[in-house]
């Protein structure tokens, strides 16, 4: 697809740019991220802080995002030149190519884990739970889960198909098709994420279960619990990077960009809830640890669906449709460096991808396995996994959201934000826009930098 061509492209309705936006932020961060975090940061409180985030920080630099990008129609860098702010201001789109780098080094790795167990439950890999006792059970998921990520071949060659696979549709530059693949498997990932928690409400331990997820215990709150949540927030909607300025780019003039944001947070939300509904009863069923960390998702799914008639299937279905949502994510999140490379360094598209592609493997080896030649490095206390995920969600994300709210509410022409708010007048919408730049002028930057000075010690919540 021509360059110049795509940038005069807009998705073909109001519903594809619902689904396609809904595309980026479902994904891993929903069904693996949330509810591995929410584990390994206590549960309730820290759902509440992180819900909290979505409201007061993550909206409001979801719309901020949709009105640049819609009204420049420009990657993330080009998109501040376009609105003639000083060059600094760049420096949100530089940081947003750093971030997607950043995490897709272990994304690729985790949608590796996915793909993996596409194939694992094909083979019949999880048959033996219908009949083995809870303990034997827990102790088959445990094993499988260290034999798909053990070793540091296979674990790779999953993330080399992963990136083939991203790469190819890419290239081929198919938004029809992506429009196409979100708009009918997204649902299915959505019905089968309820089919999941149904079943998992039936369980033994599906009270704890939910007082886990749902009862905040506030003296669980720490700095650094609630940078975690803040950054999920950011992480989540894909926010911060420029990923939104770019989808935004491709929105319809007649967009009501405040009422996509609210369809798209909730959905996500509600997504990220139910895969939490759908795996902590298991935890407490077959007397898991809650703050499992990263292969929390893969030990308990497959013992929702144990028991149960056409359990096998459902289970293929269920890491099938992950892998989707996976994917989708994952196209969203190599745009932006892609974009980049295109538009400001006059690469061709097949360059751009290869280079990006070749450079997360390269990079993202380092990530496959926690217990692989590279999982005993250890820099500032973490893992290279940990390492990246902690500096573009706790760090680039948020500085990024704090950068394009002061930049919108502060320097940004005011007039043009309202006109391209209301579609030009065309919405009667002036007390939204208000109370949004209210908001985004005095309470998310505000949120942010206490958040930021509590976590390096300067000031005390
Ligand atoms: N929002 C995606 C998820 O939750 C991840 C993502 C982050 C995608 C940033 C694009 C940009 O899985």
């Amino acid at each position: 697809m021509e360059n110049s061509k795509r940038k005069r492209e807009t998705f073909s309705s109001g519903i594809a740019v619902f689904f396609a936006t809904l595309g980026s932020a479902v994904g891993l961060g929903n069904i693996w991220k949330f509810p591995y975090l929410t584990g390994a940061n206590g549960g309730g409180a820290f759902v509440f802080t992180y819900l909290v985030c979505i409201l007061l920080v993550g909206m409001p630099v979801m719309i901020s995002e949709f009105y640049i990008g819609r009204k420049t129609r420009k990657n993330a860098v080009g998109a501040f030149k376009e609105l003639k702010a000083k060059p600094f201001w760049k420096s949100i789109g530089f940081m947003g190519v750093i971030s997607s780098f950043l995490i897709m080094f272990f994304y690729s790795s985790v949608a590796g884990w996915v793909y993996s167990y596409v194939f694992k439950t094909l083979k019949g890999d999880f048959a033996a739970l219908a009949s083995q006792s809870m303990e034997q059970a827990a102790a088959t998921v445990n094993q499988q889960f260290d034999a798909a990520v053990g070793g540091p071949v296979s674990p790779f060659v999953w993330q080399v198909i992963v990136m083939a696979v991203v790469s190819i549709i890419i290239i081929a530059g198919v938004r029809k098709g992506i429009e196409r693949i979100t708009k009918t498997l997204l649902p299915l990932l959505f019905v089968l994420i309820i089919i999941c928690g149904i079943r998992a409400l039936t369980l033994e331990g599906a009270v704890p279960g939910l007082k886990f997820l749902f009862q905040p215990d506030f003296s669980k709150l720490s700095p650094s619990v609630i940078l975690s949540a803040l950054g999920l927030a950011f992480f989540k909607l894909s926010l911060g990077m420029g990923t939104m300025i770019t989808y935004s780019s491709y929105f319809t003039e007649e967009d009501n960009l405040f009422v996509t944001s609210a369809k798209v947070a909730i959905s996500d939300t509600i997504v990220s809830l139910l895969a939490g509904i759908a795996i902590f009863p298991v935890v407490f069923t077959f007397g898991m640890e809650p703050g499992a960390g990263t292969g929390l998702l893969f030990k308990t799914i497959p013992l929702v669906f144990s028991k149960i008639p056409f359990g096998n299937l459902l289970l293929t279905a269920f890491f099938f449709l992950t892998s989707i949502a996976a994917t989708t994510a994952m196209l969203s999140l190599l745009e932006v460096p892609v974009a980049y490379f295109i538009e400001e360094k006059e690469m061709s598209r097949n360059k751009a991808v290869l280079l990006t592609s070749g450079i997360i493997l390269l990079i993202g080896i380092l990530t496959v396995h926690p217990e692989s030649i590279f999982g005993n490095v250890v820099i500032a206390g973490k893992g290279f996994f940990d390492l990246f995920d902690f500096i573009s969600s706790n760090i680039l994300m948020p500085i990024g959201g704090l950068l394009i709210s002061i930049f919108v509410g502060y320097i940004a022409n005011r007039e043009d934000t309202e006109n391209e708010l209301s579609n030009h007048g065309t919405l009667n919408n002036r007390g939204m826009i208000k109370t949004y730049l209210n908001i985004l002028r005095y309470v998310t930057p505000a949120l942010l930098i206490i958040v930021f000075l509590n976590c390096i010690g300067i000031i005390k919540l």
